[in-house]
């Protein structure tokens, strides 16, 4: 989860527990530049985190956006080259993730929010002699930027379940490899269900943004745990510079100053979010105004306590962020999603 929630404090109780810990790669340059007082650049940060969370032992991946165009290259390097054991990347396709560097032991994993995505993405790594290790499917319920359009997240078929059959269908056909599903999971329940269904693994966001190891701020996770079901609505106008379907808090601090309108965007940096027809990039368009944007970067890193006087924080949650009641350990967590553990909620 990023930009800053999770990091390797986060990463390394998962591992510990016997989950994969995913360290986000996002705006990671800054995030340790400011940590440890020293310019670190993407290649470095990449780097440093990954190998702080190996320390405790377990396994570690790295979520690489392709979004980040400019980071993507070097954050790659540096995750492969620290050991990582998975490199997991989506928020565009990433096609040509394998040529980068030889991935030596880490597994490659894309994220596709459909089958019509995956077969493109095997068709154009097995040119490069590459097909992929696993590949996580996200439904319209997760946190974050989702892969559908507006109109598609409420409609059954794209429900999890209906996506999940086809995508099984192309990695079958591509050698049969894990398909790890994600969106909206919650409770030990879920994740037997859908690995009734043919899943192989879960990926969870949400649940783990409200723990104590997180690196969200205490704010944020407090105002899950506050989050009633209508105050998580997909942000439109003012929304993503991606331009694509972003879930929020309504209440978060940056998205009612950006419905205010008026005042300029406080952007330092302007992370380069996509190449244009011709490969150039092209320029943040929450930089220059926000009428119909907010400056997504700071404002997610402000939610992780960085330069927070100069940002407001802007809080993303899954779909079921209302059903969060209380902050847990990793630990504890870990127990309930084992089934080692009841839930509180089911005791009350
Ligand atoms: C706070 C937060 C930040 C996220 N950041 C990213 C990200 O940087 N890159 C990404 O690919 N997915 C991101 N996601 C999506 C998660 O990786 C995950 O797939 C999704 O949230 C799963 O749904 P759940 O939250 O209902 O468990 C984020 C989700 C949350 C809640």
């Amino acid at each position: 989860m990023g930009v800053g929630v999770s990091l390797y404090p986060l990463a390394s109780a998962v591992a510990s527990e016997g989950g994969v810990g995913v360290i986000s790669s996002a705006a990671l340059d800054r995030l340790l530049s400011k940590r440890y007082n020293k310019r670190f650049n993407s290649y470095e940060a990449a780097y440093t985190e990954v190998s702080l969370a190996l320390e405790s032992g377990g396994v570690v991946g790295i979520n690489i956006m392709v979004a980040g165009v400019k980071d993507y290259e070097a954050s790659v390097k540096g995750a492969i080259d620290a050991g990582v054991h998975m490199i997991i990347s989506g928020a565009g396709l990433p096609l040509s993730l394998p040529s980068i560097a030889r991935p030596k032991d880490t597994a490659l994993i894309p994220i596709v929010s459909s089958a019509r995505a995956l077969e493109i993405i095997c068709r154009k790594w097995q040119r490069q002699g590459y097909r992929p290790d696993a590949v996580v499917l996200e439904g319209p319920l997760a946190g974050g930027h989702l892969g559908f359009q507006p109109e598609q997240i409420e409609r059954e078929e794209y429900r999890l379940e209906r996506l999940l059959p086809p995508v099984k269908d192309v990695a079958r056909k591509y050698g049969d490899f894990p398909v790890i599903v994600a969106g909206g999971i919650y409770t030990h329940e879920d994740i037997k269900h859908f690995l009734s269904m043919g899943a192989d693994a879960v990926q969870m966001g949400t649940r783990f943004l409200v723990t104590e190891e997180s690196s969200a701020t205490r704010a944020y996770k407090e105002a899950v745990v506050r989050a009633k079901k209508d105050d998580i609505i997909i942000a439109g106008v003012p929304g993503s510079p991606c331009g694509l379907p972003f879930r929020i808090l309504k209440h978060s601090p940056m998205y009612m100053d950006a419905l205010e309108r008026g005042r300029p965007p406080r952007c330092d940096k302007g992370y380069v979010l996509f190449k244009d027809d011709r490969g150039r990039f092209t320029r943040c368009l929450a930089k220059e105004s926000n009428e119909s944007h907010f400056c997504i970067c700071n404002g997610l890193l402000s939610s992780a306590g960085y330069n927070p006087d100069q940002e407001k924080p802007l809080y993303t949650v899954g779909s079921n962020a209302y059903r969060v009641d209380r902050i847990m350990t990793v630990r504890e967590l870990m127990e309930e999603l084992k089934g080692v553990k009841e839930p509180v909620e089911s005791l009350t």
